[in-house]
């Protein structure tokens, strides 16, 4: 590849791995789900969702359709927000009792990853948090496949439909973590933009900059040659770093973030809007599932676990959370800031894609074109301003820092190097933006 910005290094990656599911795209497409079931062989199939979603409409047309394929399902919907172990170890169970022989999951981010994991519980029998990466876990890999899964989003943000990624929560250590298997790849994508018709502006705002940080994050993130290469082309991880594949779905959906999000916030009956934003979720989520997302997400999963005393409006949770498109967008544009200077034209060329007006920038420029363009954008969908937005100010930077500074491999696919004091400076250059 012939790329100043892939340049090979001495030890580092020659070559980098591409997973994505098949993917169907399109209004109506939820109705096929059940002569897609019958084609992937399925017999005895479970479908999670979650509280809200199973006695709604996307629920209904997809158990309709594989009763339509002379098929019956069993709903499982004990899915919480922000999933934790619990929610695994529940839907592990349902699995393990029912003798199921595919999954179907209807929801957003929580239900998808809910289910991979689920999976992976069900038929390799252990503590979820084992398949964490030390030293939250015991860094087990998953030991082999899992059941043929239809995955099918209703947000336009996760990206989880086409990832091999599962975030699950860690209540008594405050944060979330990643765990991720090829094994834990869905085998179809089904996105019915449909879905999001009725979705709350908020929640449209929130899962948006969720999409656009996923995109920046890929786009920005060390290259995949600065990487070790690794000896079991197997084992390659998927947070590999940026490589031509994820370039080419991020600008994209930079581009689709840039031009759309706020059309898609402002007016629920802006279909062209909307359809473009689920596109652009998927697009970033193939990003991202083989290039590996950075500081923005790293440092997201505090800000969402150590706040105890906020509400969201559109959100059908009871306890205080920070939704998980606002716990990264609130420190992206510090981010950016800080890691801009190790990789400029990157995040000028994100800030073009994002619709920013260089007006005659230069490199030096390109960390204040990036910040201010998602500030703007921020502003314009009426997003918190930083942190203090949501609750917190200089005084919880230390324990921001304590819980993100676990987040190692996130930490290390930034562009630049960042140590604790580092990463305190970028949280309180996040407090507050205007
Ligand atoms: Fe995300």
């Amino acid at each position: 590849m012939a790329c100043q910005y892939f340049a090979p290094c001495e030890h580092g990656a020659g070559s980098f791995t591409i997973a994505i599911p098949k993917v169907t795209f399109g209004r109506g497409t939820l109705s096929e789900v059940g002569q897609r079931v019958t084609a992937l062989g399925m017999k005895n199939v479970a479908l999670f969702t979650d509280p809200q979603l199973a006695s709604g409409p996307y629920v209904a047309t997809v158990s309709d359709s594989i009763k339509a394929a002379g098929l019956s399902c069993q709903i499982f919907s004990e899915i919480r927000v922000e999933p934790d172990e619990t929610s695994v170890d529940s839907g592990a169970a349902f699995l393990r009792e029912g003798n199921f022989d595919g999954m179907i999951s209807v929801g957003g981010g929580s239900v998808m990853d809910t289910a991979k994991a689920a999976m992976v519980c069900a038929l390799y029998p252990s503590p979820v948090r084992h398949y964490f990466a030390k030293p939250i876990g015991e860094g087990i890999a998953v030991p082999g496949p899992l059941l043929p899964h239809i995955a099918c989003p209703t947000t336009s943000g996760t990206g989880s439909e086409c990832t091999s990624v599962s975030v699950i929560r860690i209540n008594d250590l405050n944060t979330k973590f990643v765990f991720a298997s090829p094994y834990m790849m869905p085998d179809q994508a089904v996105i019915d933009p449909a879905c999001c018709d009725s979705l709350p502006a908020n929640v449209v705002a929130s899962t948006g900059f969720d999409l656009l940080s996923h995109a920046i994050e890929c786009y920005t993130a060390k290259a995949y040659t600065q990487w070790a290469e690794v000896k079991n082309p197997n084992a390659r991880p998927l947070i590999q770093g940026a490589n031509p594949w994820s370039d080419l779905a991020a600008t994209k959906a930079l581009q689709i973030a840039g031009e759309y999000l706020v059309r898609g916030v402002a007016d629920a009956d802006d279909h062209e809007a909307r359809d473009q934003l689920m596109w652009g979720a998927s697009l970033a989520g193939m990003a991202f599932g083989n290039s590996g997302t950075h500081l923005p997400h790293a440092l997201s999963y505090a800000v969402t676990h150590l706040m105890n005393d906020i509400t969201t409006d559109g959100y059908a949770v009871k306890s205080p959370f920070v939704p998980h498109g606002i716990s990264v967008i609130v420190t992206a544009p510090a981010t950016f800031r800080y890691t801009a200077e190790a990789a400029p034209e990157r995040h000028l060329e994100a800030a073009q894609y994002l619709g920013a007006d260089l007006n005659g920038a230069g490199l030096d420029d390109s960390g204040e074109l990036v910040a201010n363009r998602i500030i703007q954008l921020m502003r314009e969908t009426n997003m918190p301003n930083g942190l203090s937005g949501v609750g917190f100010g200089e005084s919880d930077v230390a324990r921001l820092t304590d819980s993100s500074i676990r987040q190692t491999r996130a930490i290390a696919n930034a562009p630049r190097d960042s140590n604790r004091v580092d990463l305190e400076n970028i949280y309180r250059d996040a407090v507050s933006y205007w």
